[in-house]
């Protein structure tokens, strides 16, 4: 049995339950973690305008099966309540967690929240007990997650009509 296999939700919290922030950004961002349906629907929210508005992915394969399996990470405008950024992390068994659906708004970034939104993921997937990380990188962005210790790997590869590559990193 792999932790998806857990009752209540893919990671053992009730539907229900709020849930608590992991950090806040200069009192204007709250990041947090959560596998919820409103977590979901506010993921989409931002995957939506950032990979199919801006990116031109195709929604069929935005949004797939996984979501509603994966904890999903969110950074939250205090004030508004909107979401802004999001990331979503399956478990992959063996202890590997993949992370994706990596996507701050536009008018958001560059101001750290993509690297507090990656920082969350790493402390959430100790917490999980994941021993490492992988994820498909679009080959624009690999710069972003070197800063945080993941190693490009393999070759580049086709995903939705944009290079990515394999990057891992050991927790
Ligand atoms: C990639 C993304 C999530 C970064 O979010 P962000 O909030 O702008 O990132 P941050 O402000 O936290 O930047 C953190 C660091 O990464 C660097 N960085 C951010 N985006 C980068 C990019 N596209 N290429 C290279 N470096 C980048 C920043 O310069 C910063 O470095 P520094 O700390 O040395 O100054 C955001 O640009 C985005 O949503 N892009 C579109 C969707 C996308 O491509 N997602 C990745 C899919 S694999």
């Amino acid at each position: 049995m792999t932790r998806m296999d857990a009752s209540k939700n893919a990671w053992g919290q009730q539907e229900t339950t709020e849930t608590a922030p992991l950090e806040s950004m200069a009192g204007t961002i709250l990041i947090r973690a959560g596998g919820r349906r409103v977590d979901i629907a506010n993921a989409l929210k931002v995957r939506d305008v950032v990979f199919i508005q801006e990116q031109n992915v195709p929604v069929e394969l935005e949004h797939d099966e996984h979501d509603a399996d994966a904890l999903h990470i969110l950074a939250v405008e205090t004030k508004t309540k909107e979401p802004v950024g999001t990331a979503r992390v399956l478990d992959k068994g063996n202890g590997v967690a993949k992370i994706g659906r990596v996507a701050v708004l536009k008018e958001y970034r560059g101001r750290g929240i993509g690297q507090a939104l990656m920082q969350a993921v790493l402390k959430t997937a100790r917490e999980l007990h994941f021993k490492s990380l992988i994820l498909d990188a679009q080959v624009s962005v690999i710069p972003f997650y070197e800063n945080l210790e993941f190693v490009a790997e393999g070759d580049v590869f086709d995903d939705a009509g944009i290079p990515h590559r394999r990057m891992s990193r050991a927790l």
